[in-house]
């Protein structure tokens, strides 16, 4: 059994914390689209089909601050105010997750709260803002929806299965293209909603049978991927020395259904 730099007491203060601020900074960031629609939210634009508003600086300032009070000596990894991996524990953080369907109102999004702590995601938060519902895990004590254990589908018969494909302009589009005509040869059913973290929660929870997509960050992913991976699901990730600074290919899916999927989807280019 490895020895955690952290007691599950210490854990259990930052998921518990964590939660809480989740809730806060979505219900925030709802609060204010419903005051200033869709024309007011500030929104500044990163890159091609990569936008940035008010909410998603606010609440990232939030998170960063709270935790920086709470726990001082804990690293942080922002979306949109950065930061490195620590040596100790850190904190890895998409403030708004979905922000394209943010600002639409589009009702795919919410925010992603992991701790990271020898080499592990040890605490993963989601909070599923339109549902007001929070998704979380510690490592070693299985997913939770609003404290209710929640597990993955039993899907195994590719043909009665629906997963979630996410795509970006960071990765090449002709790829996604086969690998969504490979998944329907084999009788699989897709969806894309624009929130990986949510996309993953779903997982998590049994509506969908997997998620993949040929690149996330770690603000993304990591979060949801442990919430998935302790509801049931098998996980693929790169190690997490490569994932946490430069993201990567993510497949998380229901035990039945992995072997399958890592074989269609898996180190295409
Ligand atoms: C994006 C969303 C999207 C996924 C992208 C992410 P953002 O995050 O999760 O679904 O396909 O890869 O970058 O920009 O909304 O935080
Ligand atoms: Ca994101
Ligand atoms: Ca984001």
């Amino acid at each position: 059994m490895s020895v955690k730099s952290h007691s599950n007491g210490a854990l259990t203060a930052r998921h518990d914390f964590a939660c809480t601020l989740a809730q806060k900074v979505g219900l925030q960031a709802l609060r204010y689209w419903n005051e200033q629609g869709v024309e007011g939210l500030g929104t500044e634009v990163k890159g091609l089909q990569d936008f940035v508003t008010k909410a998603d600086k606010d609440a990232e300032h939030t998170i960063r601050t709270e935790l920086a009070d709470m726990f001082p000596e804990d690293g942080f990894i922002g979306e949109e105010s950065g930061g490195e991996v620590a040596s100790g524990g850190y904190w890895v953080v998409d403030p708004i997750d979905g922000t394209s369907n943010y600002l639409r109102g589009l009702r795919h999004w919410g925010v992603s709260i992991a701790y990271v702590e020898d080499g592990e995601a040890q605490v993963g938060v989601i909070h599923d803002t339109p549902t007001d519902r929070i998704y979380s895990a510690m490592r070693g004590f299985g997913a939770k929806r609003d404290g209710s254990d929640i597990s993955v589908s039993r899907t195994s018969d590719p043909t009665m299965a629906m997963g979630i494909v996410g795509a970006s302009r960071r990765a090449p589009f002709d790829l996604y293209l086969r690998q969504l005509q490979a998944l329907y040869n084999d009788g699989i059913e897709h969806r894309k909603i624009g929130a990986a973290a949510i996309g993953i929660v779903r997982v998590a929870e049994g509506v969908a049978d997997f998620y993949y997509e040929k690149h996330l960050n770690s603000w993304d992913a990591l979060a949801a991927l442990l919430i998935a991976e302790e509801a049931g699901a098998k996980v693929v990730t790169p190690p997490m020395d490569e994932f946490v600074p430069n993201g990567g290919e993510v497949l998380c899916s229901t035990p039945a259904l992995s072997a399958r999927l890592e074989r269609i989807l898996l180190n295409e280019t």
